[in-house]
């Protein structure tokens, strides 16, 4: 019976796969959170040799939870085998922001790794490889990345922005108290950093009576306008404050929505956001990996053209862009 036939697994990688972040994703991955739950994957695991052990217990844990969709993992602590044949690579390993410190200062730290990151991936993993980059500066990161990987096509080289864009879906729901499964197309514009901006201006609400814009059902412009845009921006930081660790569980479910929505494609009427290498849309230079909305279809994603955007937008956009100019010569100065 063909409708029974298994699918070929995916390989995915997960780099830092024994820290906090790979700990709460690869059992979603296996689970079929990211792919689907008819979708077979073998895991590749990459960590540095300090974190060797505890590397290994994790595929310890992952054997010793039978999923049935887990059909081999490979954890290791060299790059090359850990890239070997990969399709959808999954960058977390680096290293993290600690309580008061900015995601820039993690920059010298972790664009050196992504280059030589790069490189393994360019010579190893398949042709098609996606490439999802978590690790902060993400953004500049994934830059970083794409260049120094010149044979991996631009599209395929993307950062994680979908956690803010799900904070933001987060923060609309409890305000107006309604499910957060019924808002959608709030965009993140930019840098994953406190410069981002979280734009509610094309957001709406599903309700008993029809969509309805955001903008009409939050009667608070200013909720809207200040205090809304600074906890998304700063939500990353509270959880730090809270629990003195970086988000993890809420990063792992966004990276795996991502993926999911990359490769399956978006639901008709919806968009999400990601962090993409700049095309010139919106007046974005092209040379940034910069957050835009996107649909995906196939495979493939392409930034949603054609909306509005007021004087108090163009200045949030411009002024994370403008942060994304200035991280983008910080981290050639650290490489150099
Ligand atoms: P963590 O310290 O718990 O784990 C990072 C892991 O990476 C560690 O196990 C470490 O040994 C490993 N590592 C370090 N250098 C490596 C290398 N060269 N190759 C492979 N592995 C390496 O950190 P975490 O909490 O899992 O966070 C990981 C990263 O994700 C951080 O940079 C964090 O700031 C970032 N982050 C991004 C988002 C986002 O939305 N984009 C959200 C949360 C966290
Ligand atoms: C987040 O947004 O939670 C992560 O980027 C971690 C951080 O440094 O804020």
């Amino acid at each position: 019976n063909l409708l029974n036939v298994e699918k070929e697994p995916v390989r995915v990688l997960v780099t830092g796969a024994a820290g906090q972040i790979g700990y709460a994703i690869v059992p979603m991955i296996a689970r079929g959170v990211m792919l689907g739950p008819d979708q077979p994957v073998i895991l590749h695991l990459l960590d540095i040799e300090p974190a060797a052990e505890a590397l290994n217990g994790v595929k310890m844990e992952l054997i010793d939870a039978a999923f049935p969709l887990l059909k081999g993992v490979i954890a290791t602590t060299d790059p090359i085998e850990a890239c070997m044949g990969v399709n959808i690579a999954v960058m977390v390993g680096g290293f993290p922001r600690k309580e008061g410190m900015e995601r820039k200062d993690v920059m010298s730290k972790n664009v050196s790794i992504y280059k030589a990151q790069a490189s393994a991936l360019e010579k190893h993993a398949a042709e098609d490889c996606k490439v999802l980059v978590i690790a902060n500066p993400a953004n500049t990161n994934a830059l970083i990345l794409k260049e120094f990987a010149p044979s991996i096509p631009e599209k395929n080289i993307t950062c994680l922005t979908r956690l803010d864009h799900n904070r933001a879906l987060g923060q609309i729901s409890e305000s107006l108290d309604v499910q957060v499964s019924d808002v959608k197309n709030v965009i993140i514009w930019g840098n994953h950093s406190s410069t981002q901006y979280p734009d509610v201006n094309h957001a709406t609400v599903q309700t008993s009576s029809g969509e309805k814009p955001v903008r009409e059902l939050v009667s608070d412009d200013k909720w809207l306008n200040a205090e809304f845009i600074t906890t998304v921006q700063q939500r990353g930081a509270a959880v730090i404050k809270a629990r003195k660790l970086s988000s993890a569980l809420s990063a792992a479910s966004a990276a795996c929505d991502h993926i999911r929505d990359w490769v399956l494609g978006t639901p008709e009427g919806t968009w999400v956001s990601m962090g993409v290498y700049s095309d010139g849309s919106y007046g974005i230079q092209p040379g940034l990996v910069y957050s835009f909305p996107v649909t995906c279809e196939k495979g493939k994603w392409s930034i949603v053209q054609g909306l509005k955007i007021d004087d108090f937008s163009r200045a949030k956009m411009d002024a994370t862009a403008k942060e994304l100019v200035e991280e983008k010569s910080l981290a050639y100065s650290c490489l150099n």
